[in-house]
């Protein structure tokens, strides 16, 4: 096939937008030239000729020698009004913006079809990880059963530096802004918004759900306290932040952030650091697990770089599996979590279906038992700053008994 030259249009000049800009200098082989680039403001030094620089935006988007837009902005909102002026102006587009995809799922598909411009978004879900593609391409026949992966870098690194160094999640946070991992927001990651926003691109290409953020349950790292750890230490574990969907029954799937404990048996143990990690299961081929770096600014323009690559051949997401089969979301399950609180009347034992262990003590109390989902997500309790909920190693989703078909 030939290979079309590209002029890129770049929006955002930030660590993302830097790094995509040294990537393209050491990759003469992809016939890819930034044009001009879009800034918000001049308050920095770049090391790029002032001439590459612009504040009107129209500029790039209607200019026609500008092929490709690429958007490596900050804010959601904006991108994606530059993203839909993008399609509308017959441009192809490459965005790493989760929030403002996660945000503007249905609009994004219809804008596509209506344009008929290409969108791509590798580096929007895991970095350095090609697993949009692969689910795309890849993933296409075999029936995937779940997904489930670290896809947040900074939380990865925070609770690293908190397992192994010891260090406080607000020291540990201020590390990962520095290395350029963290949202300008971190509470994003830190809240587990981010990983929601991934799960809601990963779910659309796993599994062809196209899903509000509001539809999924998320509760980031920040809750963790001394028995959380404690625990950890004790048992072996490693914390980790976790996206889950499973399919579960004939046409319905599981999704949601929530932390975990991991033991050595699992291959989340051995991602750290500011490495994410995804794990597929299929029907035929079973479990498969990828790895690689999932913030920072060469990790992500390399992803920029692959979807920049494949616009030049002209590729294009197709969105197979929402033609394929009718899955929708459910939350009548259960499974089995550890809560720990501050004061022992916090979390009522009688929400729980069945309690596997009780700890009470001046340091903190706990419970570990199994819950309807629902339950858990809707009950005050959770909404307290004081109380903490993280998944049980053996992740194991159970359909609630009244919904159990009685076997002859
Ligand atoms: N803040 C994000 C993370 C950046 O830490 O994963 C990459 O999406």
């Amino acid at each position: 096939m030939s290979r079309q030259d590209i002029t890129i249009g770049l929006f955002g000049f930030g660590v993302v937008g830097k790094g995509l800009w040294d990537v393209l200098l050491q990759t003469p082989g992809l016939k890819a030239n930034i044009r001009k680039i879009c800034i918000k403001t001049h308050d920095k030094p770049r090391p790029v000729p002032q001439e590459f620089f612009t504040f009107d935006r129209d500029e790039l988007l209607n200019d026609d020698r500008i092929n490709i837009i690429v958007e490596l902005i900050d804010d959601s909102e904006a991108a994606f009004e530059i993203v839909s002026a993008a399609m509308r102006n017959g441009k192809g587009v490459v965005s790493a913006n989760k929030k403002m995809i996660a945000d503007h799922l249905h609009e994004l598909l219809q804008l596509q079809q209506r344009y008929n411009v290409p969108f791509l978004y590798e580096a929007a879900s895991c970095a350095s990880i090609p697993i949009i593609r692969n689910l795309e391409e890849y993933y296409d026949n075999d029936l995937l059963v779940s997904i489930e992966g670290i896809v947040n870098g900074s939380t990865n690194y925070i609770l690293t530096k908190i397992h192994r160094d010891k260090l406080t999640l607000n020291d540990a946070l201020k590390q990962a802004q520095a290395l350029g991992y963290a949202e300008s927001n971190p509470s994003l990651d830190v809240d587990g918004y981010d990983a929601k926003y991934k799960l809601l691109i990963l779910l659309l290409h796993a599994f062809g759900i196209a899903e509000s953020p509001e539809r999924i349950y998320n509760l980031g790292i920040q809750r963790l306290n001394s028995l959380d750890l404690r625990l950890a230490g004790e048992k072996g574990y490693k914390i980790k932040l976790i996206a889950h969907a499973h399919k579960f029954g004939e046409n319905k799937v599981i999704a949601f952030v929530l932390p975990q404990f991991v033991n050595e048996s699992s291959r989340f143990f051995a991602v750290d650091d500011v490495l994410n990690g995804v794990q597929t299961e299929t029907g035929f081929a079973d479990k498969q697990f990828f790895m690689g770096k999932g913030a920072g600014a060469f990790p992500t323009a390399s992803a920029v770089l692959s979807d920049i690559s494949a616009l030049s051949y002209s590729y294009r997401y197709e969105y197979k599996k929402r033609n394929q089969q009718v899955l929708t979301l459910t939350d009548r399950f259960s499974l089995e979590v550890f809560v720990s609180f501050r004061n022992r009347d916090d979390v009522p034992a009688s929400d729980f279906m069945e309690v596997t262990e009780k700890y009470r003590s001046p340091e903190g109390n706990y419970i570990v038992g199994r819950i309807n989902f629902t339950k858990l997500t809707e009950s005050a309790w959770i909404r307290n700053p004081e109380v903490s909920v993280l998944l049980t190693p053996d992740f194991q989703p159970l359909p609630l008994p009244e919904d159990q078909t009685v076997a002859d």
